[in-house]
């Protein structure tokens, strides 16, 4: 029995294996990566290494044992069809007969076009009769925090979000409940809806940065056509602008604010203030 991490190499993946080697042997863990030599420290730590590629489903044959718990982190490849792509991880564990499979999904009242390869996976996971977790993460804070050299160089933060609030949340924090339901009992066949303890305005987070940075930086408020704009305009192909965009959009109409509490009660503690993400964000 193993506990099985799918995008390892990516940066919620790496938060899961360093938290789950907080809690569990080494050897107890299974890292999936298409590249191991990004994960060749975690290799040398002890942890089993595998490579496998969601668009070749026969890299996946006997990688999983029956027994296991996974964790399939969803793709980034928005353009090889995410859910054919999530299904080859499925059926892998179906027919291995896995204890558990746990999927990082969106948050249920999300509407935007982003959600719909989320949706289209929890369908599969579900028809596939293996018993599932869904975590449907909110928004990171990195999201936005990774991004500040523009928001500094033109002193203003650009969103098509209008008013609407966002519970986002740090990726540590989203690793810390999917921590929690590969090592503990009881979350077979559960969905959690994850976001951050406290939702914020646009409108606070450019005065949260003024506040850190000591200089004055302007929410400008655009429409979501202008957004795809801008990107587009940055080099973001037209299709990922607009899905960009979309999202704002929905921001707008609160439909990223998570209220659940779910997220720091499977943490056992409160989640990241966006404040903190800032501060390490601004220190780099
Ligand atoms: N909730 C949010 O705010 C938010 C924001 C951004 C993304 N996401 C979603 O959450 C996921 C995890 O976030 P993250 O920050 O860790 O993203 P990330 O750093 O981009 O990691 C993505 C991971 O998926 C792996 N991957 C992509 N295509 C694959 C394929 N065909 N076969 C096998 N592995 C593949 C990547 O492997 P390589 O290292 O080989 O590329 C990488 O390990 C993202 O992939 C995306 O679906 C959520």
């Amino acid at each position: 029995m193993s506990i099985v991490v799918t995008g390892a190499s990516g940066k919620l993946g790496r938060h899961v294996v360093e938290q789950l080697l907080e809690k569990v042997p080494a050897g107890q863990v299974t890292a999936v990566v298409r590249s191991p030599e990004k994960v060749a420290d975690l290799a040398e730590r002890g942890v089993r290494v595998a490579v496998a590629d969601y668009n070749a489903p026969e890299t996946f044959d006997g990688l999983f044992t029956a027994g296991d718990k996974v964790l399939l982190i969803s793709g980034n490849e928005f353009d090889k069809g995410r859910v054919r792509q999530h299904s080859v991880v499925i059926d892998a564990a179906k027919a291995a007969g896995v204890a558990l499979l746990a999927y990082t999904s969106a948050p249920g009242s999300l509407t935007a076009s982003l959600a719909d390869d989320h949706r289209g996976t929890e369908r599969a996971l579900l028809d596939s009769g293996v018993p599932y977790v869904l975590l449907r993460n909110g928004w990171y804070h990195e999201n936005y925090t990774e991004n500040l050299a523009p928001v500094l160089e033109h002193g203003a933060v650009v969103a098509a979000a209008g008013e609407g609030r966002i519970s986002t949340a740090s990726r540590a924090d989203y690793a810390a409940a999917a921590v929690a339901v590969l090592t503990g009992e009881g979350h077979e066949n559960a969905t959690y809806e994850l976001g951050g303890d406290e939702a914020w305005s646009f409108a606070e987070y450019a005065a949260e940065l003024s506040r850190q940075t000591g200089r004055e930086i302007a929410y400008n408020a655009v429409t979501p056509e202008a957004l795809t704009g801008i990107l587009a305009g940055a080099g973001l192909p037209e299709p990922a602008a607009a899905m960009f965009a979309d999202v704002d959009a929905a921001i707008a109409k609160g439909e990223l604010v998570v209220d659940s509490g779910d997220l720091s009660r499977l943490a056992g503690r409160p989640t990241t203030p966006l404040s903190e993400a800032v501060a390490a964000a601004l220190k780099d």
